[in-house]
């Protein structure tokens, strides 16, 4: 038994913003962007909420794998910039799209969100608990940026990715890794509201997303090559045959890193950070729907898809598509 995805969406917000747009607020330039990471433009909130963007990806996950929201049993939000504390971001989406049998729960694993939640999918469904899942990605990171550091806010886009997965009798899920090294986590962190009880008040409202980010893109090129191959290693495949590899969207100097360790050529690494900037654990599905969309995913190939991010958290999965 395994699980298949047979369904993607995606939602971003309307507003797009380019390195132009940016460079008129500090002081950066499009040509240092584009240099240092491959960014050319985002898409920024001007009201979307994290809860409405994956709603509007999980309607169109569903509308795309040709099912009803009643059907989902599980439904997965990946998020590490939900709007309320309560509920969680996943029952908002419950409401929102009427999927009233499913349980909903969410999920931080930051940039790494949407792969540890789909590996939490194949563990329920492998098991026989439930039959299929909704998983979408979804962050308004936006809010959590200092604007005045343009070490990193000028990386980061909001947005929302989607799939829907079911039981499958054939392979599905070849093999995969998941790692979190919470002792290196200071390197990519941001503060949440501090203690405020009768015996102890902390001012702190929360903080601003910090970042060492020389240390986070050596530890991506060093990593995420380690996890692939490691998910390889367990589906007894090669580098070379995988069609296509879907990677976290962090810095296109990141990927090709990647794609140089493990000895495979940039064309089978589909970017879309050019557009849409770092969208954290939207990155992967936002790419998905992306690509799905445009035919580039056919059913029985093979894909690899991997995330990184805070925590620090990585992984690797390879599937049949
Ligand atoms: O999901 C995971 C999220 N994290 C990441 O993806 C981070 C991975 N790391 C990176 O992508 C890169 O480290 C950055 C793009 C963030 C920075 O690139 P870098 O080559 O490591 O640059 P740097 O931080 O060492 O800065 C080099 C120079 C500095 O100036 P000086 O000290 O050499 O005069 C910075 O102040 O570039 C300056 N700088 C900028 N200049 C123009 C930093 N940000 C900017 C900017 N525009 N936006």
């Amino acid at each position: 038994m395994s699980i298949r995805i047979i369904g993607t969406g995606s939602a971003l917000p309307e507003r797009c913003v380019t390195n132009d747009d940016l460079a008129k607020l500090m002081d950066t330039s499009d040509e240092w962007i584009r240099e240092r990471t491959g960014i050319g433009s985002r898409y920024l909130s001007t009201g979307e909420t994290v809860a409405y963007l994956a709603g509007k990806a999980c309607e169109r996950a569903l509308e795309n794998a040709g099912k009803e929201a009643e059907e989902v049993e599980l439904l997965l939000a990946a998020t590490c910039s939900p709007e309320m504390a309560l509920p969680c971001t996943a029952c908002q989406i419950q409401a929102q799209i009427g999927a009233g049998g499913a349980a909903a729960f969410d999920l931080n694993a930051a940039c790494a969100g949407f792969l540890f939640a789909l590996h939490t999918a194949y563990a329920y469904i492998e098991a026989g608990i439930y039959k299929n899942a909704l998983i979408v990605g979804a962050e308004v990171l936006s809010k959590l940026m200092d604007w005045t550091d343009r070490g990193t806010c000028i990386l980061f886009g909001d947005g929302a990715g989607a799939v829907f997965v079911e039981k499958c009798g054939e392979s599905g899920i070849l093999g995969f890794s998941q790692h979190s090294d919470g002792a290196r986590g200071g390197v990519l962190s941001c503060a949440a509201r501090g203690l405020h009880n009768p015996y102890f008040k902390d001012a702190s409202e929360g903080g601003f997303v910090r970042m060492d980010g020389r240390e986070v893109f050596a530890f991506a090129v060093r990593q995420v090559p380690a996890a692939i191959s490691e998910a390889l290693e367990k589906a007894r495949l090669r580098p070379e045959d995988v069609d296509l590899y879907v990677l976290h969207q962090a810095n296109k100097r990141i990927i090709e890193g990647i794609a140089k360790r493990l000895g495979v050529g940039p064309e089978k690494f589909p970017i879309n950070l050019d557009r849409v900037g770092n969208t954290s654990s939207a990155a992967i599905p936002l790419l998905l729907d992306e690509l799905n969309g445009a035919g580039r995913l056919r059913r029985g190939m093979t894909v690899a898809l991997s995330g990184f991010g805070a925590g620090l958290t990585y992984g690797a999965c390879v599937l049949k598509w």
